[in-house]
């Protein structure tokens, strides 16, 4: 598992942005942090890409650069994830991308009772490296039900599985539930739990309503 804010970077602060309540009334600011972590986190995944030498013509001479051997597909988990995804999508520039709509179902009490999916619109991924981008790793039955929905396109060869925030029930639960299909997080933060509304504590909110206004 690799977690991004384990060593101290430049990226702690754009977490800090996304957590700060009061920096958080800039939406702006708010869909750029997420982004900007997109592409810090698409370039840390991609030293774990396999890799092939390609020949590059300069002005002076023609050279080898080892370049990314396959596109990854990049799967967006409609609509928290746009401004994060788009950050991935920045740096795999020539990747495939697919998009899941998927939502919480809740009780009157605002419990999480179930996740929904909706639309759905990807490519193959038979035999493909896929990138399962969602900012919020909750309970981890959005991501799980993605795959399940996402294997009706093919069997990839690994998920991976890139978020901002993580709570530990999430991580356990995607372990628990997702053991058939090779994967391996990538994430910037672990956090502390889910709150009662599987909310994740210390977290930041809503994702979706603080990049996008609140929803009905
Ligand atoms: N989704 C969010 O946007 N925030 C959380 O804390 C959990 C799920």
């Amino acid at each position: 598992m690799f977690v991004l804010n384990r060593q101290n970077s430049i990226a702690n602060h754009f977490l800090a942005d996304l957590r700060d309540i009061e920096k958080q009334k800039d939406r702006l600011r708010f869909r750029r942090s997420l982004e900007r972590l997109g592409e810090i986190m698409a370039y840390e995944l991609s030293k774990d890409l396999k890799f092939q030498s390609a020949m590059v013509e300069t002005p002076f001479l023609k050279i080898p650069i080892e370049m990314v051997e396959d596109q990854p597909v990049i799967i967006s988990v409609l609509r928290a994830s746009v401004p994060f995804y788009q950050g991935v999508l920045n740096f795999f520039d020539k990747a495939d991308s697919g998009f899941i709509g998927a939502f919480r179902k809740e009780n009157e009490d605002f419990q999480e009772v179930e996740v929904s999916l909706g639309y759905m619109a990807a490519p193959p991924i038979d035999g493909r490296t896929v990138l399962l981008v969602d900012p919020m790793l909750a309970t981890g039955k959005s991501f799980v039900e993605c795959v399940n929905h996402l294997l009706k396109n093919g069997t990839p060869s690994k998920i991976h599985i890139v978020s901002v925030i993580a709570a530990p029930e999430g991580l356990s639960y995607i372990k628990e539930n997702l053991s058939y299909v090779p994967h391996q997080f990538w994430l910037c933060a672990v956090d502390e739990k889910l709150n009662e509304k599987s909310y994740i504590i210390p977290g930041l909110g809503d994702a979706g309503d603080l990049a996008y206004g609140p929803k009905l």
